[in-house]
C-alpha cells in the first residue's frame, strides 16, 4: 500500500521533536541541524498533510488537532519500528535496542546497581533512564512514553500490569542525638508528639506513610514538606523533626552517622517495589529481558541493597549507643 500523504522518516522525527519541545530552536539543537531546516521540513509535512500542524499564539506554538493526531501516530510508528529492530536483533541472536525506564526518585538508590550488571550482560542494550516524581511517572505511564515504570505505589485508576520485585521498607529517622534514638519498642502513638518532615504530596513514601499512620489513628504534625529524600535527611539531621523514609535512601550515605533509625512499633512498614507497564502493552524484546532480569536478580541482591539486618538495624544502633 502506498501512503497518499508523502512524507519522509526524517520529517516525522523533526515534527516529533518540535511537538515534544514546543520549539523549533530546541528541536534544532536536539537534532543537531539548523533552524531553517526544521521550519522547511515542517512546512513540507504540513503541505503534504494539507492542514497546518502547529499554530502560533504570541511567541508560543501549539499543536493543531491534526498535529495532535500526527504526534500520536508518530509515537506508534516509532514504537513499532523500535520493536521490529529489536526483534531483528533477537533473530540474529543479539539483544539490542534502547530500554526506556522511568523511575520514581527513591528508586534512584538501587536501580543503577541493577542496571550495571544488566548492561554488562547485554552490551547491545542502551538505557534511557528518567528519574521523576510519582505524579510525572503516572503522566508518562498514561502517555505510554516508556517501556517500564518503577514505583512503590502503582496507580489505582490506570489499568496497568504490576509485578513486585524487591522489598521497599519504610523506616522512621531522627537526628542521632534525639531522645528516642536507641530506645526499644517506641509506641506508635508517641510519634504524635513529634514534628514531622514530610515528602511532597503525591510522593509514594508520603502516601504509604500517611495510610499507615491513619490506619493506626496517629495524626502526624507536619512541620515542613520537602520535594526529595536528600532535603528530608539533611533537615532531620539538623534537628528540625523526624521523618518516614525508604530504607534504600539511607544506604551508602556519608551523613548516615548523623541520623538514627527509630525502633517504632509497627515499623518498618513492609512494602514492595513494582515494575509497571500499561495493561495490554506488548513489551519489546529488551523491555521483556530487563523485566525478567528484575524478577530473577533483584531479590538475590536484596541484602546488598538493604544492608545485612534490615529489621535489626534499629537494634544494632541501640547497641552501638549503649556502648558509647
Ligand atoms: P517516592 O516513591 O520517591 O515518590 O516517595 C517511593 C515509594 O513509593 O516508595
Amino acid at each position: 500500500m502506498k501512503p497518499s500523504i508523502r512524507f519522509t522518516w526524517n520529517q516525522l522525527r523533526i515534527f516529533d521533536a518540535v511537538a515534544r519541545l514546543s520549539s523549533h530552536t530546541r528541536a534544532a539543537t536536539e537534532l543537531h541541524v539548523v533552524q531553517p531546516t526544521i521550519s522547511a521540513q515542517i512546512k513540507l509535512l504540513s503541505n503534504a498533510v494539507g492542514m497546518p500542524l502547529f499554530e502560533q499564539i504570541g511567541k508560543k506554538i501549539y499543536l493543531t488537532p491534526a498535529g495532535r493526531e500526527l504526534q500520536e501516530t508518530c509515537r506508534e510508528m516509532f514504537d513499532c519500528w523500535a520493536r521490529f529492530e529489536m526483534k531483528a536483533a533477537d533473530i540474529k541472536g543479539v539483544k539490542a535496542g534502547t530500554l526506556r525506564v522511568a523511575i520514581v526518585t527513591t528508586a534512584k538508590y538501587f536501580i543503577p546497581r541493577l542496571l550495571g550488571p544488566f548492561c554488562r550482560l547485554y552490551p547491545g542494550i542502551d538505557v534511557a533512564l528518567e528519574v521523576v516524581n510519582r505524579d510525572q511517572i503516572i503522566e508518562r505511564l498514561a502517555a505510554n512514553l516508556d517501556d517500564l515504570y518503577i514505583m512503590g505505589v502503582p496507580p489505582d485508576k490506570l489499568p496497568s500490569a504490576r509485578h513486585p520485585f524487591l522489598e521497599n521498607p519504610l523506616v522512621v529517622i531522627a537526628p542521632s542525638e534525639h531522645p528516642l534514638a536507641g530506645r526499644r519498642h517506641i509506641p506508635l502513638s508517641r510519634l504524635a508528639e513529634e514534628q514531622f518532615i514530610a515528602r511532597e504530596a503525591g510522593s509514594g513514601t508520603r502516601i504509604a506513610s500517611e495510610k499507615f499512620l491513619t490506619a493506626h489513628r496517629v495524626k502526624p504534625r507536619i512541620r515542613m514538606q520537602l520535594g526529595n529524600n536528600e532535603a528530608v535527611k539533611w533537615t532531620v539531621a539538623a534537628g528540625l523533626g523526624i521523618a518516614v523514609i525508604s530504607r534504600h535512601a539511607l544506604m551508602l550515605e556519608p551523613m548516615h552517622d548523623r541520623l538514627a533509625v527509630l525502633d517504632v512499633q509497627g515499623f518498618p512498614i513492609r512494602r514492595s517495589w513494582y515494575a509497571v507497564y500499561p495493561e495490554g502493552k506488548k513489551l519489546s524484546v529488551v523491555a521483556q529481558t530487563f523485566f525478567e532480569y528484575l524478577k530473577q536478580e533483584a531479590f538475590s541482591i536484596q541484602e546488598e541493597l538493604l544492608g545485612p539486618s534490615r529489621s535489626g538495624l534499629a537494634a544494632t544502633q541501640a547497641k552501638k549507643k549503649r556502648h558509647t
